[in-house]
């Protein structure tokens, strides 16, 4: 959208807004979807103006209109944790896994994460920005419109700057994960590699500007609680926001080093108890939860989601994006596993994967909500109740995505033959914002 250019969402049977407090929304608050019914929106400079009843909004006749068609609108969604730039796939592992070997036996045969470093060490930037931009679509498409991605498959300072300019070309919120894991080269040394973490790389992604949270692997047989507390310092010392991934695959205290060192988010939590939550609650550490890592993975423990949301936790969910544990981008699959997996409800999980994750990235001013003054980062679904985007899994309802109120997506087709056949003539006469299908609720 150019500058000064206004836009008119209208035909919402529910604009999901999400208004509320300026703060990650707790137990009964994540309930609480604010939900405008028969709304209208408008758009200036790519913010959000208003949203009320049409009637109640001035909409000037030459404003462009997008016709929502009956359908709903909701924020896009926040990726709060993801891996998204790396070269190759792991498609071998994955029959592997299905052939009966798990992700940690195929790690100790040097597979994992440290197969996907070599095909990312090797590859040029220009190759691993064009896999980004084609699985950047993929996050458009499933409606996420802000994502934050890790570095981590380089494991050398060159290659982990190598893959944050990616990330930075590719406008992902940048988090540097050089100890992801601990590479071939210093197996025998792994405090070498630890020093190499915080005296070379740190500095090299600061001064480069590269990154703004620092996470780390907190794991058995990968980074351990001294080793994490250090880099984690470190990385505050040189002013970078801290996540780490923790108490994923065993219960080794990271929960309580995210509460003593006030993480902006601990991730995972698979294996987290009561203590593990009281020590993140006390420190209100944010949770991110990665159900879809689980279920790729095959396993069926989900993260204890009802004890942290009655701990009070701004809990959040993300995909976890990677070419391992999780090779999905979609957000609305993720909140299928809550609902289903780990009984969280669809407003809640809705809550957790839009404003409260938008918190944890320390952008709950700007996005993850419709509210004026918001970035205009919204999508329309094919839909008529919000509860559908998780009830109908593995269905894409989102037929239109705007980032700060440009169109990023419009699904090609309609959800049927006669509406495909219905929307060809309504484009013959209409521009392109009208290509939705549905007869409009009003009508
Ligand atoms: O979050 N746990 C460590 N990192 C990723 C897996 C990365 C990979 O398998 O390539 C995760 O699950
Ligand atoms: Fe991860």
């Amino acid at each position: 959208m150019d500058e000064s250019t206004a836009l008119a969402v209208l035909n919402c049977r529910q604009i999901v807004t999400l208004a509320g407090p300026a703060r990650p929304r707790v137990r009964d608050e994540m309930q609480d979807l604010a939900i405008v019914d028969n709304a209208a929106m408008l758009v200036r400079d790519g913010l959000i103006e208003s949203i009320a009843s049409p009637a109640e909004l001035e909409i000037g006749d030459d404003i462009p209109v997008v016709d929502a068609a009956g359908g709903i609108v909701l924020p896009g969604f926040v990726d709060a944790h993801t891996h998204a730039v790396f070269a190759g796939t792991r498609v071998d592992e994955y029959e592997r896994r299905a052939k009966g070997e798990t992700y940690e036996q195929i790690a100790a045969a040097g597979g994992g994460v440290r197969s996907t470093v070599e095909k990312t060490r090797a590859a040029l930037e220009d190759d691993l920005l064009e896999t980004g931009r084609r699985y950047a679509n993929w996050f458009t498409r499933c409606g996420t419109t802000t994502l934050e991605a890790k570095s981590g498959y380089g494991l050398t300072t060159e290659s982990e700057l190598k893959i944050l300019r990616v990330i930075q070309q590719l406008g992902h919120v940048p988090t540097f994960l050089g100890a992801h894991d601990i590479p071939n080269e210093y197996r025998h040394d792994p405090d070498a590699y630890v020093d190499l973490v915080m005296n070379q790389m740190l500095p090299a992604v600061v001064e480069h500007g590269l990154a703004e949270y620092c996470d780390v692997f907190c794991e058995r047989n990968v980074f351990t609680i001294d080793q994490s507390r250090a880099i984690l310092t470190r990385a505050r010392e040189l002013g970078l926001g801290l996540r780490i991934h923790a108490d994923q695959l065993s219960r080794n205290g990271g929960a309580e080093l995210a509460g003593s060192l006030r993480t902006a988010s601990a991730d995972h939590l698979e294996q987290v108890d009561a203590p593990g939550i009281e020590a993140l609650a006390h420190a209100s550490v944010q949770p991110v939860l990665l159900p879809a890592s689980v279920y790729c993975l095959g396993r069926d423990r989900f993260p204890p989601a009802r004890q942290m949301i009655e701990a009070g936790l701004g809990v959040v969910l993300a995909t976890d994006f990677n070419p391992g544990s999780s090779p999905t981008p979609s957000m609305p699959f993720v909140l299928s596993l809550a609902c289903t997996h780990m009984r969280m409800t669809p407003a809640e999980a809705i809550t957790a994967a839009t404003i409260n994750a938008a918190y944890s990235l320390g952008r709950g001013q700007e996005i993850g909500s419709l509210e004026p003054g918001k970035r205009a980062d919204f999508v329309i679904y094919d839909c008529e109740d919000y509860r559908e985007i998780p009830y109908f899994a593995g269905v894409e309802l989102a037929s239109s995505v705007y980032i700060g109120g440009n169109a990023a997506y419009t699904r090609p087709d309609g959800s049927d033959q006669t509406c495909f056949q219905e929307s060809m003539a309504t484009m013959q006469s209409f521009p392109v914002w009208s290509m939705r299908t549905r007869t409009p609720f009003s009508e």
